[in-house]
């Protein structure tokens, strides 16, 4: 998808959320909502979903798309790698990403977004896998950040 599209499609998605967020004041009523409309409304997400710190162990949450990983080995992978650097990591391909978790082989690119509860803590991150290699840019980047802001508004 070029980028200009793209940037359409997120605002449309972002304007929906910001009116569908405010329907419950649950921060899972809202992961559940964002995760339903981005997986259907983006055509090349495969996967598409949240990993949380539960007792210390990546553990996967709420999600859609084929069966996941349940706990992600320490440190490695890339919802590791952006839980550690606190910030966004965007794999072109993930074949290239040392440690990569592959908890299905069709994926080939990823995104990987911290998750930041009401005080501003990681708590897990969002996790995105495409099919397609290079799926994802700097405007998914951009707009999923905004996304994430609206569970705990
Ligand atoms: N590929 C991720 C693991 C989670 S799955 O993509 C659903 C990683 O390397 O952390």
């Amino acid at each position: 998808m070029d980028k200009q599209k793209k940037e359409g499609r997120y605002s449309r998605i972002h304007k929906q959320l910001s009116e569908l967020v405010l329907k419950s004041n649950s921060p899972t009523a809202r992961m559940a909502t964002i995760i339903a409309v981005l997986h259907h409304k983006m055509d090349t997400f495969f996967w598409t979903g949240f990993y949380r710190i539960e007792n210390g162990l990546m553990t996967v949450f709420m999600y859609q798309g084929p069966v996941a990983c349940q706990i992600l080995e320490k440190d490695k992978g890339v919802c590791w790698a952006a839980f550690n650097q606190k910030e966004t990591v965007l794999v072109e391909d993930v074949h290239q990403f040392p440690g990569h978790i592959a908890c299905d082989s069709r994926s080939n690119s990823e995104i990987v977004v911290p998750l930041k509860n009401e005080n501003g803590e990681i708590i897990g991150v969002l996790d995105i896998d495409s099919n397609q290699k290079a799926a994802f840019d700097e405007v998914d980047a951009k707009w999923l950040e905004k996304i994430l802001e609206l569970i705990y508004i």
